[in-house]
């Protein structure tokens, strides 16, 4: 989501100023930020540190902090590093021409949740389109699962207007993009109103963007298991242009954790998803985002989230260790485990999963795909484009040879990619 939305500040941006790639030639330093993890949080200070002798240089160097860390901080930002000259959170962005423009050094805090105006201020004009293309359709969450910040830093769920997503999906289709990434925090809870007022959820939104021609393949992430609607699942079977890949986080295999992090369903529960899924569609790629080191996570507890992982069988899939957020809930629950033995679970439950990535890529092995041109790979004459599994695929080609889409025979598999040779 920050991409989409470091894209659309630049295009909101483009009729003013021009865009360097060197901070060293920049009048202003804009900084879009992630709070998820600690990790994400602590690294915007060290980047922010590295600037200051930019700064030394030339006093009139503006440097912007946007994003989550900047809502979830404040003020406190500001004083541990005072070299920043404005902060703004993420529903805030269509101040950013303003600020740039401000003198004054009273002005520094945009945190201000008007998701509505961040959108239309936005505009939708994509001058960035690529030929796959995200398009933010929700944001925010109700959810509250007690580890996490979104709710806080992202505010409440909200639902863009139907007819901007679709007015933006054929503004990228007319500049050549053929696959369409819908984003949301709760994606599936997507509920927008369309022009007639009337109330629309994900499966007919996706419904209306397949009649755009030019679009060839759509996919939507990340869905909330207690959001997944049966016309959905159905539509998985039905739609020639949704993607056979399905991104669903569990976070965990133990019921006592789930309820703990306040998930809203059973691991039955979401097996039971699973298998509705996989008889519509057999082959669909499932992926997953896991937390080991859950406050009050047992072995048994570990046990019972590989024991779901060997159960489901993964296409592919992110883990984390968990990490303390100040102000959710989770923070308030003791937490035993060393982060040895965090590191020690974490490694077991990537190195299965790595396993089961593999296995799901090597079972392409022989087949000829439709592949999506994505950009140049890491060897002279390499390409990569992607399946519409969502896999990586690496192959040797002249750019020449390339159309949009085209075919690959697959030759071999890694767990993070496929290797293969133009048809
Ligand atoms: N610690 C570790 N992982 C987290 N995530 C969200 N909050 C935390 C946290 N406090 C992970 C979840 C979520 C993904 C986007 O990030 O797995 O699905
Ligand atoms: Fe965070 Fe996702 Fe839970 Fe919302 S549903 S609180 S975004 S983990």
């Amino acid at each position: 989501m920050n991409v989409y939305d470091s894209e659309r500040m630049a295009d909101s941006l483009e009729k003013t100023h021009n865009l360097v790639s060197d901070p060293r030639l920049a009048d202003a330093i804009l900084l879009n930020t992630c709070h998820i993890r600690e990790k994400a949080a602590e690294k915007v200070y060290s980047e922010v540190g590295k600037f200051s002798s930019l700064k030394n240089k030339n006093q009139k160097l503006k440097i912007i902090v946007a994003g989550c860390v900047a809502q979830a901080e404040g003020k406190a930002m500001l004083r541990r590093q005072p070299i920043i000259d404005a902060i703004i959170g993420p529903q805030a962005y269509q101040v950013l021409p303003k600020v740039l423009s401000l003198k004054s050094d009273k002005n520094k805090i945009f945190l201000e949740f008007q998701e509505e105006e961040k959108f239309s201020k936005l505009g939708h004009n994509r001058n960035r389109a690529l030929l796959s293309s995200f398009i933010t359709i929700q944001e925010g969450c109700d959810k509250f699962c007690s580890f996490c910040v979104v709710p806080f830093t992202r505010g409440a769920e909200y639902s863009r207007y139907a007819d901007d997503i679709i007015n933006e999906a054929k503004i990228l289709s007319k500049k050549g993009c053929r696959e369409i990434i819908l984003l949301g925090q709760n994606v599936n809870a997507y509920y927008g109103k369309d022009r007639y007022g009337k109330k629309i959820n994900l499966a007919d939104l996706i419904q209306n963007l397949e009649k755009i021609e030019s679009l060839e393949r759509i996919s939507y992430t990340t869905s909330h298991p207690a959001d997944m609607s049966l016309d959905l699942i159905d539509l998985h079977r039905t739609s020639k242009k949704l993607n056979p890949y399905l991104h669903l986080p569990v976070q965990s295999g133990s019921d006592s954790i789930l309820k703990n992090m306040n998930r809203k369903y059973s691991v039955k529960d979401y097996l039971s998803i699973i298998n509705k899924i996989r008889k519509k569609v057999p082959n669909i790629a499932l992926s997953s985002d896991f937390i080991v080191g859950f406050p009050g996570e047992t072995k048994k507890d570990f046990h019972n989230t590989l024991q779901l992982v060997q159960e489901v069988k993964f296409a592919h899939a992110y883990s984390f260790k968990y990490s303390k957020r100040i102000g959710t809930k989770a923070d308030r629950i003791e937490c035993k485990l060393s982060e040895h033995e965090k590191d020690e679970r974490l490694q077991i439950l990537q190195g299965l999963l790595n396993e089961q990535k593999k296995d799901f890529n090597k079972s392409f092995i022989g087949r000829e795909l439709d592949i999506l041109y994505k950009g140049k790979g890491k060897k002279n004459n390499q390409f990569r484009g992607t399946t519409r599994w969502m896999q990586t695929v690496v192959f040797d080609g002249r750019k020449e040879d390339l159309k949009n889409v085209f075919k690959v025979k697959i030759n071999g598999a890694f767990d993070n990619c496929l290797m293969g040779e133009l048809v």
